[in-house]
């Protein structure tokens, strides 16, 4: 497959500065040898800058770096849209912010196809609130309410042609949500799979039913993988990290999944900070986590009955 690396440096989204390395990291840990490794054509864009842009104030005082966050999800909207024409789009955050700008152009480019989108969020965090409900003010805590067209975003964020219908959207790994967040999710069709759910079900089981979901629907996949969806002992490199994450074979088993669906098109890698990881083990257990989205297997093997 042709996959295509689009840097997206962005760390004003979250409350910590660092993320503005992830992209170098995921490099410097092989991601580009690991995917020529497993057969696919590599072709690495450098990272998106934003055009100049003004400060905006918000009602919500919270709210913080508005203005450069409009103009970096116009930039990554527009990189989303071009990207995806062929091949797979791999965008290496910068915080989950991204995704208000990533998700957008895909789903524009979807319904140019006639397809529609899907979205599997990987995350502690459901990223659900407003400009108005947010508390951080910390806009990586916005995305999935963006996308997916609530209120609460108009005059600041980008008009929306194309939003996510909520139930085009699961979520798997939350284990921390607002309560406005809890209270707005609630009314929507968003499937929510809390680490209660993962417990009490297993991850296979959850992952299988969503992409039988996104298969009956002739829908493209995108996947938007949050660094603290995983247990921190594994990957301490998070501003957010939230105790009781995705274990290393929890998180394996979900991309071996998902690449033997074959309906993942593209891919965000976000929440990465550099300057809190241990001698790199975070960026590498992702280049692992990619390998595994994209092929890479320990044995051949035919598909069990069942
Ligand atoms: N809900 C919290 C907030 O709004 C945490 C958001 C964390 N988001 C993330 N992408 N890590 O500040
Ligand atoms: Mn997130
Ligand atoms: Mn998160
Ligand atoms: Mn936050």
């Amino acid at each position: 497959m042709e996959c295509t690396l689009i840097g997206a440096p962005l760390q004003i989204g979250a409350g910590q500065l660092g993320c503005e390395m992830g992209p170098s990291a995921l490099r410097i840990a092989g991601l580009r040898t690991a995917l020529e490794e497993l057969g696919h054509e590599v072709k690495d864009t450098g990272n998106i800058s934003p055009r100049a842009f003004d400060e905006m104030a918000h009602p919500n005082a919270a709210v913080h770096h508005l203005g450069e966050t409009v103009a970096w999800i116009e930039a990554l909207s527009a990189a989303a849209y071009e990207h995806s024409k062929a091949g797979m789009p791999i965008f290496l955050g910068g915080d989950h912010a991204i995704s208000a700008g990533t998700v957008p152009g895909l789903a524009r480019r979807a319904a140019e196809r006639g397809r529609p989108l899907f979205v599997l969020w990987l995350d502690a965090h459901t990223d659900f609130h407003s400009l108005e409900t947010t508390v951080s003010g910390n806009l990586h805590g916005t995305p999935v309410a963006y996308y997916t067209g609530q209120p609460g975003f108009d005059g600041y964020f980008p008009p929306l042609a194309n939003p996510v219908p909520a139930e085009n959207v699961c979520m798997i790994g939350i284990r921390s949500v607002d309560p406005a967040e809890r209270a707005a999710i609630g009314r929507t069709g968003i499937t929510v799979h809390d680490m209660r759910v993962i417990d009490e079900h297993g991850v296979g089981v959850l992952v299988r039913n969503f992409i039988e979901r996104v298969r009956a629907a002739g829908g493209l996949l995108h996947v938007s993988f949050d660094v603290d969806f995983l247990e921190p002992d594994i990957a301490p490199a998070v501003g957010t990290t939230v105790p009781g994450g995705a274990t290393f074979r929890e998180a394996h088993l979900i991309m071996e999944m998902l690449h033997d669906s074959g309906l993942v098109t593209s891919l965000d890698i976000v929440e990465l900070n550099p300057f809190l990881d241990e001698r790199g083990k975070t960026a590498k257990l992702l280049v692992d986590l990619v390998s595994s989205l994209m092929g890479k297997r320990v044995m051949d093997r035919p598909t069990l009955a069942g």
